[in-house]
């Protein structure tokens, strides 16, 4: 089976991390998100994947170039971006016109098994079959209401009110017959929740599935770090995991879960975790300590500074005696001098030196 991935849009709200790395290569838990759908994907019969990208789309083919495993990567190229229903008419071609096909929001993380969602579409023949997930606030997601036989009746993206509403949401993961071609004009920007799926609803087309299990989807900084949390906590089994090639004082104190990747160093009397990744080749000097952060590769944190719920893009060097508060986030190759405070959720873009004090929240650009 064949699906396409969404991989495209600026990323807007996970700036400054999306300045430098498009969001679909961030690591979640030492493993880049979009590795992690292409495994929960192939798992469910996927043999081909159409990456619909625009923005950073370079990167994106430097890492997966046009096979992972045993899925064939092929790039459909938006020249301007044409959202979240354009990207798929304009796959049309390599997409066929013959066979069911998946769709997919590329910035979720779940761990179904899509089998009963793809023979429940065999059975019941609508136009597409949307992927539900219940949650208690609907205001960033599609709410869905379905009648008892699941059938969608309507289709409502981002509601707007005064009180949160719980219920059903559209999880971001579509199966499309190709007669869904005809609901999307080609050529231009068109938004799949807002122009196509309200027509199939009002039309009986549009059938909905409940996901159980595992499903979040990573759209601002604080999902970012909690999708790390929850998959580090799961695939350590709540354990300290220090991966091969890492080198680890004994006089180091590592607090469960938590995750230190190839070739990174954590010095004498360093503290990591709990719920803290250090990423391939990052370096925590002596008496240094990290706890709920995420390090990227290559980064380097300076003898006893300290660092609390934070991320920290590739290659940044924070030097020794640093105070890093909570929420602070530092693009990629940041530099930060030595004894310095940043405090009350500091937004550093890549490449800048930091060089005096900073209470935020404040963002350096
Ligand atoms: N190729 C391409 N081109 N991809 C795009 C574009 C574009 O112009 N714009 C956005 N995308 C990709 C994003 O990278 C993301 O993977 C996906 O489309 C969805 O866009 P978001 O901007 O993340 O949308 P959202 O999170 O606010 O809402 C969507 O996802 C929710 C579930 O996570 C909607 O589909 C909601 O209905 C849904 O509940
Ligand atoms: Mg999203």
């Amino acid at each position: 089976m064949k699906a396409l991935i969404l991989a495209g849009g600026y990323a807007t709200r996970l700036r400054p991390l999306s300045f430098a790395k498009p969001k679909l290569l961030f690591p979640i838990a030492g493993k880049p998100m979009l590795e992690r759908t292409l495994n929960s994907l192939a798992r469910s019969g996927v043999d081909s994947a159409i990456l619909a990208v625009n923005f950073m789309a370079d990167e994106l083919k430097k890492h997966f170039g046009s096979r992972y495993r045993r899925i064939r990567i092929r790039y459909s190229l938006e020249e301007k971006p044409l959202g979240t229903g354009g990207p798929i008419r304009l796959a049309m071609r390599l997409l066929g016109s013959r066979d069911n096909f998946l769709a997919m929001n590329g910035d979720i993380l779940f761990d179904a098994e899509l089998s009963n969602m793809l023979e429940r579409h065999r059975i019941e023949k609508p136009v597409a079959t949307i992927a539900l997930y219940k949650v208690s606030d609907a205001s960033r997601f599609g709410l869905v209401s379905v009648d008892h036989q699941m059938r969608v009746s309507s289709f409502l993206e981002k509601p707007m009110g005064q009180e949160p509403v719980g219920g059903l949401i559209n999880a971001g993961i579509y199966l499309m017959s190709p007669k869904v071609f005809d609901y999307i004009q080609p050529d231009r920007r068109i938004s799949i929740e807002r122009e196509v799926f309200p027509i199939l609803a009002k039309e009986d087309r549009l059938q909905g599935y409940e996901l159980k299990g595992y499903w979040t989807d990573v759209g601002t900084l604080n999902d970012y770090l909690e999708a790390n949390f929850s998959l580090l906590n799961i695939e350590s089994s709540g354990k300290a995991v220090v991966q091969k090639e890492a080198e680890v004082s004994s006089h180091a104190i590592l607090n469960p879960p938590c995750l230190v990747m190839r070739k990174a160093r954590v010095g004498e009397n360093a503290m990591v975790g709990p719920f803290t990744i250090v990423g391939e080749g990052s370096v925590v000097e002596e008496e240094a300590s990290v706890q709920k952060s995420v390090l990227f590769n290559d980064v380097h944190l300076g003898r006893a500074s300290r660092v609390d719920r934070s991320i920290i893009a590739d290659g940044s060097r924070i030097s020794r005696n640093v105070m890093l508060g909570e929420g602070t986030v530092l693009g990629a190759g940041v530099s930060v001098s030595a004894a310095l405070r940043l405090e009350g959720g500091v937004k550093v873009c890549p490449y800048k030196e930091v060089t005096e004090n900073v209470m935020g929240p404040t963002n350096i650009l």
